[in-house]
């Protein structure tokens, strides 16, 4: 008898305890699940205010490019990005939400190597790269030809206005890759285009930079993701 009630006792106590376990397990689950909606609810709406207060106007579909020149009129706004990089403010928090995506989602970290660059910094790239082909005994004007190629001329780059970045991370080939792959998939739905596609060298003029992403807004971008287009070819097919 004494022994039926010690057993009686074991299994209520093992039960006891399934229980106990059951419902950590449930809460637990429980608390990430509505964790996880709660960070994905606030990393959505990253700083969604800061651009709105503004009165802020870009056209986001400008073109800079080799032969079209950043207008005398730009609206030339920045903010910091990762300590001393600058991006124009009106790509702020897409661009927050889509490096904050990228870590949270896919565990893809976007590193920004160049952002911003003023128009002095543009040209003394610009110069380096000339003289570096010049040394090797090409002519001045053959060393700027090169040059375009890779170095967009000091008032004819993208960087100057803000709405260009460039993802890396010096010399580490594997995190590169996967950064711009990811890109390469994503970046269109926060707004930013793959500027110079491999196969639309001979429209670009610029060689496949696979880092180099150009900001046109949310709208645009999926529209010229979808139709595979550059933003040259867009701005022929749209010519009024
Ligand atoms: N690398 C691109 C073309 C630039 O310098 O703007
Ligand atoms: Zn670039």
């Amino acid at each position: 008898m004494a022994q039926k009630r010690k057993l009686k006792k074991g299994i209520k106590k093992t039960l006891i305890f399934f229980r106990l376990i059951l419902l950590v397990l449930f809460l637990s689950g429980f608390f990430y699940y509505g964790l996880d909606k709660y960070k994905k609810h606030s990393i959505s709406n990253i700083n969604r205010d800061v651009v709105k207060k503004l009165d802020y106007k870009v056209d986001l579909s400008m073109l800079v490019n080799y032969e079209h020149k950043i207008p005398k009129d730009y609206d030339l706004r920045l903010r910091n990005v990762e300590g001393n990089k600058e991006v124009a403010t009106i790509l702020y928090n897409d661009l927050n939400r889509m490096i904050t995506l990228a870590k949270y989602e896919d565990g893809v970290e976007l590193k920004i190597n160049s952002a911003y660059r003023p128009n002095n910094i543009q040209k003394d790239i610009f110069d380096s790269y000339v003289k570096d082909y010049q040394k090797q005994g090409y002519s001045y004007s053959a060393a700027v030809q090169m040059t375009k190629i890779s170095v967009a001329e000091p008032g004819y780059s993208e960087h100057e206005t803000g709405l260009a970045i460039d993802f890396s991370e010096s010399g580490n080939t594997v995190k590169n890759t996967k950064m711009w792959n990811w890109l390469a998939k994503n970046a269109y739905k926060y707004g930013f285009i793959k500027r110079y596609p491999n196969d639309k060298t001979n429209i670009t003029k610029v060689k496949y930079e696979p880092w180099h992403y150009r900001y046109v807004g949310i709208e645009l971008a999926k529209e010229i993701y979808d139709s595979n287009l550059t933003l040259e070819e867009y701005h022929e097919q749209n010519k009024k």
